[in-house]
């Protein structure tokens, strides 16, 4: 059973400056809520109890989001305004968090190490809050279709999807041959790499399901793209002693990262909520 959800969250958000000078990237709304809380929610349906979230300097909004805020709850209590607390309070009802800081930044794989101590000896999963899923159909959320396959091959597995080559410096890409219907065992993976030397189009996205030992793994891990330990290189290792799957998800993925994704999403959820 996986119950705990590794959120990194200690990023700086350059690529939404000025906004992110003073606040989270992940507190940045889509629509009314927080990118992190879709996050949270996500972790829930997939029946996840206790967030684990890697912060950093000026990120302490996260906490207060996640908490509840005695003086609004007594402004609004009994006024018509009341509805609009019932997300966030069914969210802290219905799990726990749990916070380490992540000293200094020296990447993904770096990050999610600085969980360790927050998730312990059992299989985890990590979301990434910038990017943002939503369910199609009556498929579950990425991370519930995920579980279920742990549960059958109890063994890492990232998220992936196709992606234009264009577009390979942007993701860590795979390779490897396909085992069931958009599952595949993985033989090769490269973190943001040229078009010309990517091993294919498909692209991990920001959801993984990791088992314990990846920590020492990540411990050995020596710094890759960018000089930064990077999940993907420690992933690889992983791989190669053993199984790594990567999942091509049923779902939609937008990237609030960057912000044109950030604006698609802002759109898609608004023309949602307008069909209700
Ligand atoms: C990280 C990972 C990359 C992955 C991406 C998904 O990169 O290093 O392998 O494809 O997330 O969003 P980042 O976007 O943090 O640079």
């Amino acid at each position: 059973m996986i119950k705990k959800c590794l959120f990194p969250a200690a990023g700086y958000g350059t690529r939404f400056l000025p906004a992110t000078k003073a606040m989270p990237k992940e507190m940045l709304p889509v629509l009314t809520k927080p990118l992190i809380q879709y996050g949270v929610e996500e972790a829930i349906s997939a029946n996840m109890e206790t967030m684990a979230i890697v912060t950093g300097r000026g990120k302490r909004a996260i906490e207060d989001h996640f908490d509840i805020s005695y003086e609004l709850e007594h402004q609004i209590k009994g006024t018509s305004k009341e509805h609009y607390l019932t997300e966030i309070r069914d969210v802290i009802e219905n799990c726990t968090f749990s916070y380490t800081r992540q000293v200094e930044m020296k990447g993904l794989g770096h990050a999610i190490l600085t969980g360790e101590t927050l998730i312990g000896n059992e299989a985890f999963a990590v979301i990434l809050a910038d990017d943002l899923c939503d369910n199609i159909g009556s498929e579950g959320s990425v991370l519930t279709q995920m579980v279920e396959l742990y549960n059958k091959y109890k063994c890492s597995i990232v998220a992936i999807e196709e992606i234009p080559k264009s577009d390979t410096n942007k993701y860590g890409v795979i390779s490897g041959h396909e085992i069931e219907d958009g599952l595949y065992k993985i033989d090769d993976m490269v973190e943001k790499p040229d078009p010309k030397d990517a091993p294919s189009n498909l692209a991990i996205i920001g959801r993984y399901i990791l088992t314990p030992d990846i920590f020492d793994i990540i411990k050995k891990t020596k710094p890759g793209k960018g000089g930064e330990i990077q999940i993907t290189d420690a992933l690889l290792e992983q791989a190669k002693n053993g199984m790594v799957l990567a999942y091509k998800f049923k779902g939609k993925r937008f990237d609030c990262g960057s912000v044109n994704g950030f604006v698609e999403a802002t759109n898609y959820f608004f023309e949602k909520e307008n069909l209700k």
